[in-house]
């Protein structure tokens, strides 16, 4: 029988964002998309996910907000879990900062009721310069966006916010880890999954070239073979 796996989309994601996973990885694993859409805390998004996910153990891939969310999934019930692969994503909490810079695209998309304005701002950090004209790679992000909606935006980025600082959690997993992040990811850098490597017991850090953050979408290709060798290994 295929092994379950458990893929958790980023900040005004969808399944979409895992579509080539889904398709590519198919004859190895069963994939379920979670939705993360719902919930305004971690410790919610998990609790959804635990109950809705198929029954018993599986394999859990998190991108960005979805490594979030999979990180406090191993804080409340990591023998779930087979393996966990973490793309483009932090331990670290927000500063005080990011937390000011969220707070001013919460009240932009209010303002605007729609994403445009926000993906305006947020395309430049979100994909490499090499595809931030790829119309359907751009499509894809804003259709996206548009989908889930303001409310749950709103929820997310309170999510976000909220969530504890996970880098306790990343020594007490035992089950082996990938890291994958795109080399010019400019939201959650190369050098925050270098430090997630070097605190996981059992961690494969892998870095997927002239790719940014959303590195599914962009590396599909690439993204795909490190997920199959993740979960064949
Ligand atoms: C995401 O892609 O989920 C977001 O960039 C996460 C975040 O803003 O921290």
């Amino acid at each position: 029988m295929r092994p379950a796996l458990v893929l958790l989309p980023g900040l005004l994601c969808d399944g979409a964002l895992w579509a080539p996973q889904v398709a590519g990885l198919a004859d190895a694993c069963e994939p379920w998309v979670a939705d993360l859409t719902r919930d305004d805390s971690m410790q919610a998004m998990a609790q959804r996910v635990l109950d809705e996910a198929p029954a018993g153990r599986f394999a859990l891939a998190g991108l960005s907000m979805g490594g979030y969310v999979a990180l406090e999934i191993m804080r409340q019930a990591p023998a779930r879990v087979t393996r966990l692969a973490l793309l483009d994503t932090r331990a670290r909490p927000d500063s005080p900062d990011e937390i000011e810079r969220r707070r001013t695209l919460m009240r932009i998309a209010e303002a605007a009721r729609g994403f445009a304005p926000v993906n305006r701002r947020m395309l430049p950090l979100l994909v490499h310069i090499s595809r931030q004209s790829d119309e359907q790679l751009v499509r894809t992000i804003q259709e996206m966006a548009d989908r889930t909606g303001i409310p749950a935006y709103l929820r997310q980025q309170n999510a976000i916010m909220s969530r504890v600082d996970f880098r306790p959690v990343l020594r007490t997993i035992d089950c082996p880890v990938l890291l994958l992040c795109g080399r010019q990811d400019a939201i959650t850098r190369v050098s925050l999954h270098e430090e997630m490597a070097s605190a996981v017991p059992h961690a494969r850090l892998e870095i997927i070239e002239d790719c940014g953050h959303l590195s599914t979408l962009e590396r599909p290709a690439e993204v795909n073979a490190a997920l199959r060798h993740w979960l064949e290994a």
